[in-house]
């Protein structure tokens, strides 16, 4: 056992308790202040994931991205299991150390660095970091000098409503050169990344491509004499069921795409910075109705006689665009609450909107909802809420404003506690495969994820 997580962090619960038996106990017994909000995250999910991803892509070793959800629970959670990280910032590199996470097992991803920030990676002997241009290059080249480079090469992200390759990422074009200048500078690159976007990826075989790029660009590293030995296939996994592809079956394109371009034994370490599929799912927020006002019907443009109500309602809730909702913002999220209080079958619904606490017209989180009429106080409980929500998250005044509650189900403490996963060698190799727990998978991914009757 590593020792970053320890029972303190998190509600252990037993067989059979459920994230909204916990969300149940927290809003009924919790604090009456109508402006609370807060999460309960399921590490159990977290843990059910990684277990996911290694059984479906073996020869992969994630290193999560600390971006898309830095509460210290989860990252807590993910350095017990063996991930490494992947930070796109001084702040993320900073709390990563402050957990205790070893500087090898972090990688320093945005190929757009402060000169500042590259020496802090320096300082704290991070040496993987990411380029796409000269410009970076040089400025790592005199910053950071014995670096390892990792070329970012851009892809087709057409089909992702996050297209990151607009931006970043060098054309295979480029590669060339930008080799050959690396090699002036004495800069030694170790290998290639891409992110085929992120955000319900549509399409599997924008991997495949990509891993073919890749490999051309390995081929030129190694026909101007560098040792090229990485291979990261960055994020864009989906973080919830219900998305477009399902994560087994790009894990079956990536595979089949790994075995033609960069089959076993070949000396290539393979990586991936997953985001969202690690959290996405894990977490569940509870915001209340602090305001409502009634729209008439003129005022609205709806016609009763076309079957529609005769008001709409605008609510304000504890939460908004700029807390947890900034998801609607950055990652074109769409949240779609659950109502706490069960509605009658025959209760009238009304086209209602949700707005956040200020008073900013862009505090929009959601409209056109049909609810029954909802009272001041009133929970709403928005699910899958862990991805581009958390550690962004802070109110107009720079204050974190939601709580999360952490909880696990002692069978998978157990597991994670090393009784039932194997324990991970901590080496200074980052190119050793993880180790293999899946085989345990099966049994931790029943429902429900929680498992007997009260939270200990
Ligand atoms: C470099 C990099 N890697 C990985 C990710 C994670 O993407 P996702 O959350 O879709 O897995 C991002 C997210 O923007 C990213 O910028």
């Amino acid at each position: 056992m590593a020792g970053y997580l320890s029972e303190s962090d998190f509600v252990m619960v037993e067989e059979g308790f459920t994230t909204r038996d916990l969300l149940e106990e927290l809003t009924l017994g919790g604090p009456q202040d109508e402006g609370t909000s807060f999460f309960v995250a399921d590490l159990g999910d977290v843990v059910k994931k990684h277990l996911r991803f290694l059984k479906n892509l073996p020869r992969v070793r994630p290193f999560y991205v600390v971006k898309c959800n830095s509460s210290p629970g989860v990252l807590r959670a993910l350095a017990e299991l063996g991930l490494g990280f992947s930070c796109a910032n001084k702040a993320e590199m900073e709390l990563l150390r402050h957990i205790g996470v070893p500087a090898h097992k972090i990688i320093y991803t945005s190929p757009c660095k402060q000169a500042a920030q590259v020496k802090q990676a320096a300082r704290l002997g991070i040496r993987m970091l990411s380029f796409d241009n000269e410009v970076e290059l040089a400025k790592v080249a005199r910053s950071h000098p014995t670096a390892r480079m990792v070329l970012r090469i851009a892809t087709d992200d057409s089909c992702s409503p996050a297209r990151l390759s607009m931006k970043l990422g060098a054309t295979l074009k480029s590669c060339r050169h930008l080799l050959e200048t690396a090699k002036k500078m004495n800069m030694e690159v170790v290998g290639v990344s891409f992110h085929v976007g992120s955000g319900c990826s549509s399409d599997p075989q924008a991997f495949t491509q990509s891993i073919a790029d890749a490999r051309l660009v390995f081929e030129m590293g190694t026909e101007l004499g560098y040792r090229m030995h990485i291979l990261d296939l960055g994020g864009g996994f989906p973080g919830t069921e219900d998305s477009k592809v399902r994560f087994e079956e790009m894990a079956s394109v990536i595979n089949s795409a790994l075995d033609m371009y960069f089959p076993e034994g070949c000396g290539v370490d393979i990586l991936a910075e997953p985001g969202r599929y690690y959290v996405a799912s894990a977490f569940t927020l509870a915001v209340r109705i602090v305001a409502k006002k009634e729209v008439p019907s003129d005022q609205t443009g709806l016609d009763e006689e076309d079957g529609a109500s005769p008001k709409s309602i605008v609510y304000h809730i504890s939460e908004g665009v700029y807390g947890a909702f900034n998801c609607v913002f950055f990652d074109n999220a769409c949240p779609m609450p659950i109502l706490q209080k069960k509605p009658s079958p025959d209760q009238r619904v009304y086209s209602s909107s949700l707005w956040g606490p200020t008073c900013d017209d862009l505090d929009h989180v959601a409209e056109g909802l049909c609810l029954p009429e909802l009272q001041l106080g009133d929970w709403l409980i928005f699910e899958n809420m862990g991805a581009y929500t958390v550690g962004t998250t802070a109110s107009c005044s720079g204050q974190q404003t939601c709580q999360t509650t952490y909880a696990m189900s002692r069978v998978t403490w157990e597991a994670v506690r090393g009784r039932l996963l194997p324990p991970e060698e901590d080496t200074e190799d980052m190119c050793k495969p993880l180790s293999c727990g899946w085989e345990i998978a099966d049994t931790l991914c029943v429902g429900p994820v929680f498992a007997p009757t009260s939270i200990i």
